[in-house]
Parts: structure tokens; C-alpha cells; sequence
């Protein structure tokens, strides 16, 4: 047992591993590309997170306060649906605050709850489990400090409770159809006849709505852009203009995915301190930095198809703006 947990949050971490790139890594690699990229994954140091809980109380971006609505509304009939008792695993459960009605329906059938939270952000998560401990008693908080992949394989082992997954925030708007694939397959894997898995998907709607979402009005989701600009040049002594570069993020049709993009305002070449090297951009020239793709309900469900899973049931708010599925593993897969 580790000093200072309360009793009943216990943490698991993964192991740092090779396969994880670090910020120079993705950088030198990134910014040799036509167009040059940067993972998204590079938002979330501690300034980016906060950013991010700003982004989600803007009045134009409507995914958090939306997929939180539709929550509130059917968390007793998702809850229902179980024959017995049930254990929840959130995957990317950042501070938690979508899970609370989760948790208030569970508890109103069953009188004790293992909730099992991961993260990539061990601090994080271990601040949001203590809080989550201190405002429901009958909690036993299994915490798994990990990224995805390492998460699932760390799951302890299930028992005679029936578990529903949680992926949230439309966050598997982030992958590529193949790795969102691949990875709702590994879901599928860790999963039972009688579990659950629940996302939260954004849909496709009106563009200006969508624009405004990514592009609002005080600039908060261009300083969570530029936020990547500042840590080069503070992590890689980067010398990066933040007023040479534009905030950008377009829907680009051919995809269905929002992008987000820095742009540069004029020809320059950037140098990076630890890289060694400068970077030249051509006046106009972006740098790619995250996809936020759009569904609709049937292309989302055939992507799950083809990841062994079956659209059990799923739930809209009255806009039809975003969408909560509830997946089973299909039969025979
Ligand atoms: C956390 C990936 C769901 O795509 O809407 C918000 C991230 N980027 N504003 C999204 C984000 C810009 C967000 N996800």
C-alpha cells in the first residue's frame, strides 16, 4: 500500500515503455512532414489541461454540456439495462465530472461500486480519485495511471459484477477509422458477453456550428493550439513567434473531421535550441495538429461493426447534435 491514499483508492502504473514517443521525438519527426503534424496528445501537459477545462465551458463548444445532458437523462435506463450489479472502467477519465450520474444511478441499485479510472496523467487522476473517494463512501477507486493499450492490460481481473466501460467526450474523435478500430477491438477483447461499453460520439451538423466550436469568440481553443508553440520553445528552447502564427480549424469535407492547424503568417525558419535545427515555413504553411472527426450514427456503427461490436442502443440530445452508443460485443465475433 502506498502512504497517503485514503482507504479504498488504490493506484496502478504502467511502466514507462519505448513505444512512447516524446515531445522532441515528435517534433523532429513532425515538422519534416509535408504538411508538418504534431500528435494532439502534446496538449495535455498541466496548462493544456486547464485550457482544456476552459474550452468546455465556452458558450460555442457544445460536446461537453451536450454529451452531459444526454447523461443525465438516461443514466438510470443505461444503468437499468444490467441484470445484476455492475463495476464501471473509464478510460481518459480526466476529472471524472461526466461519471458522477453514472455513479449516482449505480448506486441507487447496488450499495457498494468499484469504479476503476485511467489516465496518461497519474497527478491528475489521483487528485480527481481522492476527491471522487471524500464525496461518495461507498467507492473502492481502482486508479490506473496508463495510456490506452497499457490500461486495458493492466485491468484487474473481473468478478460476478457485470462491467460497463466508459469511453467519453468524444474522444475517439481523435483516431484515424483504423486505429479507432483497432483500438474499440481491444475494448472488445478485455470485454464479456454481459459487459458494456458506452461512447460518447460527436455528429455532423450545421458547419457554422461546428466552425464556431473550434474557432470562438475570446480564444481560448487558439491558446490551447498555441499552448504546443510554447512548450517547444520552453521544453526544446524553441524560438517560435506566437504572434507569427494563426489559430485555425477548419471542417474539412473529404474527411468529415474538424482540423486544427497553426499557420504561419509569413515565410520564416523557426529554430529549435535541441534539435539543432531550424524549420522553414512558407508564408500560409501549417502545422497539423489534431483531427476531430464527425460521425453519423451509421458510419459510426459500422466502424464498431468492424471492431466485433454491435450498437445496442444509443441516445441523442433533442438538437441531435451528439450521440451516446451503447455497445455489445456482436455474437459470434
Ligand atoms: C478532447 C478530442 C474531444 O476534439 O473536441 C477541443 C479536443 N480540440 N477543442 C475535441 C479539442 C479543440 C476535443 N477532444
Amino acid at each position: 500500500m502506498k502512504q497517503g491514499l485514503p482507504a479504498g483508492v488504490n493506484l496502478m502504473k504502467a511502466p514507462k515503455h519505448d513505444s512512447q514517443q516524446s515531445l522532441k521525438d515528435a517534433v523532429a519527426e513532425g515538422l519534416k512532414k509535408t504538411p508538418k503534424s504534431i500528435p494532439p496528445l502534446f496538449f495535455y501537459n498541466t496548462a493544456g489541461s486547464q485550457l482544456f477545462e476552459q474550452i468546455c465551458k465556452l458558450p460555442e463548444y457544445y460536446p461537453t454540456r451536450t454529451e452531459q445532458k444526454i447523461l443525465t437523462d438516461n443514466a438510470r435506463a443505461i444503468i437499468e439495462t444490467f441484470a445484476g450489479e455492475v463495476e464501471l472502467v473509464e478510460l481518459g477519465s480526466g476529472s471524472s465530472s461526466k461519471t458522477r450520474v453514472l455513479i449516482d444511478a449505480t448506486l441507487a441499485n447496488q450499495t457498494h461500486l468499484h469504479y476503476i479510472p485511467t489516465d496518461i496523467s497519474a497527478d491528475f487522476l489521483l487528485e480527481s480519485s481522492i476527491a471522487l473517494k471524500s464525496e461518495y463512501e461507498p467507492l473502492s477507486i481502482t486508479a490506473i495511471a496508463a495510456e490506452h493499450s497499457d490500461a486495458l492490460r493492466l485491468l484487474p481481473e473481473a468478478g460476478n459484477q457485470s462491467r460497463l466501460f466508459l469511453f467519453l467526450g468524444s474522444n475517439i474523435g481523435n483516431s484515424e477509422r483504423e486505429e479507432a478500430i483497432s483500438f474499440i477491438g481491444q475494448i472488445c477483447h478485455r470485454m464479456r458477453e454481459e459487459d458494456r461499453l458506452l461512447i460518447g460520439f460527436d455528429l455532423v451538423k450545421d458547419r457554422q456550428v461546428l466552425f464556431d466550436a473550434y474557432n470562438d469568440e475570446a480564444g481560448v481553443t487558439a491558446a490551447f493550439n498555441k499552448n504546443l508553440l510554447v512548450r517547444i520553445n520552453r521544453e526544446l528552447v524553441g524560438e517560435f513567434d506566437l504572434n507569427l502564427f494563426d489559430h485555425y480549424a477548419p471542417f474539412v469535407e473529404e474527411h468529415s473531421r474538424i482540423e486544427m492547424r497553426l499557420i504561419s503568417r509569413c515565410a520564416q525558419r523557426v529554430h529549435v535550441e535541441c534539435l539543432g535545427q531550424g524549420f522553414d515555413f512558407e508564408e500560409g504553411e501549417y502545422i497539423h495538429t489534431e483531427n476531430s472527426y464527425k460521425y453519423t450514427l451509421e458510419g459510426f456503427g459500422s466502424l464498431c461493426a468492424a471492431a466485433g461490436m454491435k450498437m445496442q442502443e444509443y441516445y441523442l440530445d433533442e438538437r441531435g447534435w451528439f450521440a451516446v452508443g451503447v455497445f455489445r460485443k456482436s455474437s459470434g465475433g
